[in-house]
This record gives structure tokens, C-alpha cells and sequence, in this order.
């Protein structure tokens, strides 16, 4: 017969919660300590409260205070004061907070900070206003209120990095991980493919 105990915490009598809690953690742990490989009892160990790690951002090494559940765009924007990339989802699917890691483009609200450790990173803050893509996003008046800029910038450079020739139809498929709630992708298209014939990228 199933006691009043384990129905709040699951017949085996270990929470949900418990399990969520622990494996987040762990997780957090692992990251932290530079992922598989670790021993068994490093791997269980609880990681909990500020801890400062040294992330490498636009070519320099920082150090910040995070928390096993602080994101790396939280890092960014609060520990860094680096406030490009936007929190504009929160599971990353508008492509506000890209930022680039060891030459692709991420969502910077979708890893921890932890996991970034050692990883180069770049951020708009990087590009210059009159380098490639930005300045190609100006000439063509891609941006209305430009919450989706920089995302977007950062989306394109790492596209154009891996296919500088790109066709209009690449560059459509290429950043169909990017929105723009103003709808600026009839200007969006060409500045990309001003910088294509450019033969720049920013
Ligand atoms: S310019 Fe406003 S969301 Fe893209």
C-alpha cells in the first residue's frame, strides 16, 4: 500500500524535485570543472552560491561572478556589462541573444556560463561600426527598432564566416534562427548580400 510520504515523493520515495534539483547541479558541476571525464566523485559534487570563473570574451580574459544556474548571457549583461545580445526569449528561439563560441553562433541564454569556460567568445561589442555587416545593416536600413540588431549581426557574421559566397536562398535558410518582430527582412536580405559582394564579413 503506497504511504501519505510516498505519494508527495514518488513510490521509490525520491522527489521529482529532489532529482531536478540534483541533476541540475551536477550539472552545473560538471560543466564547470571542463565536462566528461571527471572522476565519479568529482562528477557528484554540488556546486552552490558565487563562484568566480574567467571566461574569454572579444579576445580578452574576464572574470566574473556567476552562479551554477547564471547564463552566459546573464554573464554577459550583468557581470561584463556587455549588453548586445538581448534577452528577447527565454529558451533562445529568437535568436536575440546570439552570440558567437568557438566560431558558431549560440543563444546565449541557453548555456550556462559554466559551460564557457575556455571557449572563445564574441560579441557585437567586438565588430566595429564601420566593419562589414554592421555597416552593411546601416546602408540598407535593416533595423527599425533595433532590438533584433545584434543578434542578427552576430548570426550573419558567423554565417558569412562559413559561407562568404552565400546565394539569397542560403541566406534565407542560414538565418531562419533569427526574428524580427518589426518584420525588417526585405532590408535585412540585401545587407547580407551587399557584404556577400563585398567580399566582407565583418
Ligand atoms: S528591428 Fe525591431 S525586432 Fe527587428
Amino acid at each position: 500500500m503506497t504511504t501519505p510520504e510516498q505519494l508527495a515523493h514518488g513510490k521509490s520515495g525520491f522527489s521529482r524535485r529532489a532529482f531536478l534539483k540534483g541533476s541540475g547541479a551536477a550539472a552545473a558541476a560538471t560543466a564547470m570543472a571542463g565536462g566528461p571525464g571527471l572522476a565519479a566523485e568529482e562528477e557528484s559534487s554540488v556546486i552552490s552560491g558565487m563562484t568566480t570563473i574567467t571566461l574569454d570574451v572579444n579576445g580578452k580574459q574576464h572574470k566574473v561572478e556567476v552562479e551554477p544556474r547564471t547564463t552566459l548571457l546573464e554573464a554577459l549583461r550583468y557581470g561584463l556589462n556587455l549588453t548586445g545580445a538581448k534577452p528577447i526569449s527565454v529558451d533562445g528561439s529568437s535568436g536575440g541573444s546570439t552570440v558567437i563560441m568557438d566560431g558558431k553562433p549560440v543563444s546565449s541564454n541557453s548555456v550556462l556560463a559554466m559551460e564557457c569556460v575556455g571557449k572563445p567568445i564574441q560579441t557585437v561589442e567586438s565588430l566595429t561600426g564601420d566593419s562589414g555587416v554592421p555597416h552593411a545593416f546601416v546602408d540598407q536600413d535593416a533595423s527599425q527598432c533595433g532590438f533584433c540588431t545584434p543578434g542578427f549581426v552576430m548570426a550573419v557574421t558567423a554565417f558569412l564566416k562559413k559561407h562568404p559566397n552565400a546565394t539569397e536562398e542560403q541566406i534565407r535558410d542560414g538565418l531562419n534562427g533569427n526574428l524580427c518582430r518589426c518584420g525588417t527582412y526585405a532590408n535585412i536580405i540585401p545587407a547580407v548580400l551587399d557584404v556577400v559582394k563585398g567580399g566582407g564579413n565583418g
